[in-house]
Parts: C-alpha cells; sequence; structure tokens
C-alpha cells in the first residue's frame, strides 16, 4: 500500500494540474495543505485569499495568523495538525465560491480527508461546514457541536476570519477548540 505521504504527493500534483473549473486561470498557486500528513486534527477553511495565492500555503495571511494562535492556544503547533480549503484556487477578489466551483474541488477535499483519516475534522466557517455536513447547516446553530462525517467526528466553529471582524465570537470560537482538544485527549 502506498503511505499517507505517496499518496498526499500525487493528489498534490493533481490539484496543480487540476483545470475542472477556470480558478486554475486566475491562480497564481494551487493551494493543498499545510502540517503533517500524520495529523490526528484537520482544520478545513474555505479558499485561499491573496496571500495564500501566492504562498501556495493555506492561512498565511491574516486570518491565518489567528488560526495559528488558536492552534497555539490548544497547545498544538501547526506542524502538529493538518490544514487544507474547500476550494484550492482563490476566487478573484475573494468572493465566495461559487456552487460549480465547490462542486468541481469537493473530491480533492474528500481524498485528502480519506487519506489522513484524522480523529477530529473542526471545520471553519459555513463554507465548510456546508460543504462537508450540507447545504442546509447553519454555523451558528451547529458551532461546537459533535457531528459526524462519514464516520469521523467533526466540530464546526467560527471562521478566525470571522473571528477578526466580530472579535467578540472569539470566546465560543475558544470553547469549541476547547472541546476539540478534550475529545483528542480522550482518543475521540
Ligand atoms: N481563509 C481561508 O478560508 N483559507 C485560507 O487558506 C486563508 C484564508
Amino acid at each position: 500500500e502506498r503511505s499517507k505521504e505517496q499518496r498526499l504527493l500525487r493528489l498534490a500534483h493533481e490539484v496543480e494540474a487540476c483545470r475542472r473549473c477556470p480558478l486554475y486561470r486566475t491562480r497564481t498557486r494551487a493551494v493543498v495543505s499545510d502540517g503533517s500528513h500524520k495529523a490526528r486534527l484537520v482544520f478545513v477553511g474555505e479558499a485561499p485569499g491573496r496571500e495564500e495565492d501566492l504562498a501556495g500555503i493555506p492561512f498565511v495571511g491574516a486570518a491565518g495568523q489567528l488560526l495559528t494562535k488558536m492552534i497555539g492556544a490548544i497547545g498544538m503547533r501547526r506542524t502538529d495538525v493538518y490544514i487544507c480549503n474547500v476550494l484550492k484556487d482563490r476566487p478573484p477578489g475573494n468572493r465566495a465560491p461559487l456552487p460549480e466551483e465547490m462542486e468541481a474541488c469537493l473530491p480533492f477535499l474528500e481524498e485528502q480527508l480519506a487519506i489522513v483519516r484524522p480523529t477530529i475534522i473542526c471545520t471553519l466557517g459555513a463554507v465548510a461546514t456546508k460543504a462537508l455536513l450540507g447545504p442546509h447547516i447553519s454555523i451558528t446553530k451547529v458551532r461546537g457541536q459533535v457531528r459526524d462525517y462519514h464516520g469521523t467526528l467533526l466540530i464546526p466553529t467560527f471562521h478566525p476570519a470571522y473571528l477578526l471582524r466580530n472579535p467578540p465570537a472569539k470566546k465560543f470560537a475558544w470553547e469549541d477548540l476547547k472541546k476539540v482538544k478534550r475529545l483528542l485527549e480522550t482518543g475521540g
């Protein structure tokens, strides 16, 4: 059997060559993942922004710096977790992902999750949460709840970009992350 690392490398090459939707025309770099293929915790965001598009690394801009702090707040480092997005290419001007872009790109995320097989998936914001749990889910209703994604625990929380615009919501994200940490410690 191929190793997780080999399978993820092959997937990354596929993403970099992908032309399933028009976003490849405007991207600088495809943004596949950061962190460890051995991670027990996966964070799923929405799509690369300007800084991520330039760097080819997810969550390196302002929201990314907050995510890095959130990971630190539960005693972990970015290299202990696996970080990815629903869309691998930046939507121009950071507009919201289109349904057809999400449909085209979702198989890559599903494959990433199937290869890494974490104990917990933490979705960041409405787009990632809907992508994995279904379009009728409300992030304000489900955040902090333990859900199921194909047999894996999934906990939605607020997107760090939302937290930057709404600092009072940070206390809820902090509660959600403490729950994530507790579940990781008890083995899920
Ligand atoms: N916002 C996201 O959802 N993903 C990133 O990679 C950066 C910002």
